[in-house]
């Protein structure tokens, strides 16, 4: 949706008087997944999918919202016990709640929102939204909070008012989105670096199973769990470990016998997948995209074999993408179905998404969809 068309919306609901109008994306990740609350390496870039909003202080107590998309309405006021019922008013309310949590003021708004990053499809539209909203609050109200903390404010608001206890990649993506740039992210130091992202011959393409599955969020919750139990383990003999990130497999291998089956195989996949980004980021400086796409593969079988986020059907995309010749392919994202992300030559680019549509449509019964990767630009005014 244009900003004319939000800004004709907002004013037919909300009255003539001009909003202003924000805007910030959904992101997609190259490699390092469910790394990210581990202390590791992740990286994302922005797309040119996201959530666009136009606001306006009201003058009143109390915010009042639209989801154009659901044509929902919510009207909340700003103390905790204000929670809105609605699961998408959450995240405003949550947002204005973590910037009063700051020592923010917050005024109330009026508010139309609407977005084209698909929902439960592993490209963030909840970090979208949530980082439209702290974005435009901070300039609105002159609030000076920095980006990272606007990053923060977002992950926050998923932790406490939504349940999920999720990791800063995709709150940092959509807001230092850049575009033609993927961002390599330190999670523990929280340094970050831009790669131009320009594979010569190569496209990055999505295909999406349009499967979601109820409880992803309390499997994700159990995936974090296990990640802190083993690392609280090693740290007992290991000190220096605060994260996962910091830990060997020697190191891993050593606490066997103290944890589960279950958290072991969570550990072991994070610290090889560490290991991956690094080789990447050493890969993507040379040009080399073939050793980018085979770690994307070992990716994939980590987190459906080890990490046990993948799917059926993101299996079976998977080796359609591998029996095809295509150059790296992986399940994107918390996973629990939603895309995988493929590395694609161009030679190959058509007749692929010929052969997975067909594949998956005589397996499933639809199509998948098909979304070619834009790197974008992050949060900004409009
Ligand atoms: C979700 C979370 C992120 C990250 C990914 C997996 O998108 O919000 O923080 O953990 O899953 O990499």
């Amino acid at each position: 949706m244009t900003k004319e068309e939000v800004n004709k919306i907002f004013k037919e609901k909300y009255g003539n008087e001009s909003p202003e109008v924000y805007t910030s994306p959904g992101r997609v990740n190259l490699i390092g997944e469910h790394t990210d609350y581990n202390g590791s390496f992740v990286f994302p870039g922005a797309i040119d999918k996201g959530m666009i909003a136009a606001i306006r202080f009201n003058g009143t107590d109390k915010i009042r919202a639209y989801a154009i998309d659901l044509d929902e309405s919510s009207e909340f006021g700003l103390n905790e016990e204000d929670l809105p019922k609605e699961g998408w008013a959450k995240y405003i309310f949550g947002v204005c709640r973590e910037i009063i949590k700051r020592g923010g003021t917050i005024k109330a708004f009026d508010t139309a929102f609407a977005g084209d990053v698909p929902l439960g499809a592993g490209m963030s539209s909840s970090a979208a939204l949530e980082s439209t909203y702290a974005f435009a609050l901070n300039e609105m109200l002159n609030l000076s909070i920095d980006k990272f903390e606007l990053a923060r404010i977002g992950q926050s608001t998923e932790h406490n008012y939504v349940g999920v206890k999720c990791g800063i990649m995709d709150q940092f993506a959509s807001i230092f989105g850049k575009k033609g740039h993927l961002i390599r992210l330190d999670t523990k130091s929280m340094e970050y670096e831009y790669f131009p992202f320009d594979p010569k011959g190569y496209k990055l393409v999505l295909l999406d199973t349009l499967v979601k599955h109820e409880l992803a969020s309390s499997a994700y919750n159990k995936r974090r769990e296990s990640c802190e139990t083993a690392a609280t383990t090693i740290a007992k003999r290991y000190p220096e470990v605060e994260f996962l990130r910091d830990a060997s497999m020697q190191m891993l291998d050593e606490v066997k016998n103290e944890i589960s089956e279950e958290d072991y195989i969570r550990a072991q996949y994070v610290i090889e997948e560490t290991q991956r980004v690094r080789d990447v980021s050493e890969a993507l400086e040379r040009g080399d995209y073939e050793t980018v796409g085979q770690r994307m593969y070992e990716t994939h079988h980590g987190m459906s074999k080890l990490y046990e986020v993948s799917c059926e059907e993101l299996d079976f995309l998977n080796n359609v993408a591998r029996e095809h010749g295509v150059t790296g392919s992986r399940v994107m994202g918390g996973g629990f179905g939603g895309c995988t992300i493929n590395l694609v030559k161009d030679e190959l680019y058509d007749s692929f998404i010929v052969d997975a549509k067909e594949q998956f449509k005589d397996k499933y019964g639809h199509e998948p969809k098909v979304y070619d990767v834009v790197i974008s630009d992050g949060a900004r005014k409009l």
